[in-house]
């Protein structure tokens, strides 16, 4: 499996300026070779249909989006559904990032049936796990990983693939902070995650896709994508330029 480098350009940009970053970026990737390497650009809702057509015109970019809503269609004010990303170009979708978990109060069964709902729409998931420092201080790193993933998959087993299915490790205090976590700490939270993969979905949990995601940067991410375990990263802050995101797809 090519590595996913994705971008979570989280409640940032007009449709204006995310149409400059995403022409910018498909120009420093053109003029480069993937090789190797996947790109998934999640913008804000309002930008999907501009932002798309952009991606589209580089093999290996995809268009994801950030959230949805897990029903096909009805009385849900103001949520967006998964048939109406699709229909904008969406192959992709994040759950359970930590932000939906932690600003926004969405619990671990919302999530397992965003990933249900998502995978059954035919969207490809990104389920988001990560522990904050409370819980690695208190020494509840794995708890807390084993519980995100077995209820974010809970319902999906039969229909996860390592083609459908990506999980991102996020470090809650690793993100936006400039924080990164050692290569020690991502080896052996990844290597955590994959055990827990094998175990959940024989069949899968080998090649499923781990992501890196906490202050992921121009200046790490070559460290950080070459580490055992680690098949792309999910990048916020750093995601917003396209030369610095297109230095880290790179990397
Ligand atoms: P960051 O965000 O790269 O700004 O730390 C990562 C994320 O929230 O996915």
């Amino acid at each position: 499996m090519k590595k996913l480098m994705a971008a979570n350009w989280k409640m940032y940009k007009t449709v204006e300026e995310g149409v400059q970053t995403a022409t910018e970026l498909m120009q420093l990737l053109t003029s480069n070779s993937l090789q190797d390497r996947e790109v998934l650009l999640c913008p804000s809702f309002t930008m999907l249909g501009a932002v798309g057509p952009i991606l589209s015109k580089v093999p290996g970019c995809f268009l994801g989006a950030q959230n949805f809503y897990p029903a096909g269609q009805g009385a849900f004010t103001g949520e967006i559904a998964p048939e109406q990303l699709k229909a904008l170009g969406c192959t992709y979708a994040l759950a359970g990032h930590s932000e939906r978990r932690h600003v926004l109060g969405e619990p671990d069964e919302f999530i397992g049936q965003k990933i249900v709902f998502g995978l059954h729409s035919g969207l490809n998931m990104i389920l988001c796990i990560g522990e904050t420092i409370a819980e690695r201080q208190a020494g509840k790193v794995e708890e807390v990983l084993a519980r995100q993933l077995a209820m974010g998959l809970a319902n999906a087993l039969s229909m996860a693939t390592a083609k459908t299915l990506a999980v991102a490790y996020e470090p809650v205090w690793a993100i936006g902070t400039g924080e990164v976590a050692g290569p020690a700490e991502i080896m052996a939270a990844h290597a955590f995650v994959r055990a827990q993969l094998v175990s959940l979905l024989p069949e899968y949990g080998q090649k499923i896709r781990i992501l890196y995601g906490g202050s992921v940067k121009p200046d790490n991410a070559r460290t950080i994508i070459h580490l055992d375990n680690v098949d792309g990263v999910l990048v916020g802050g750093a995601s917003l330029q396209a030369k610095s995101f297109s230095q880290i797809v790179l990397a």
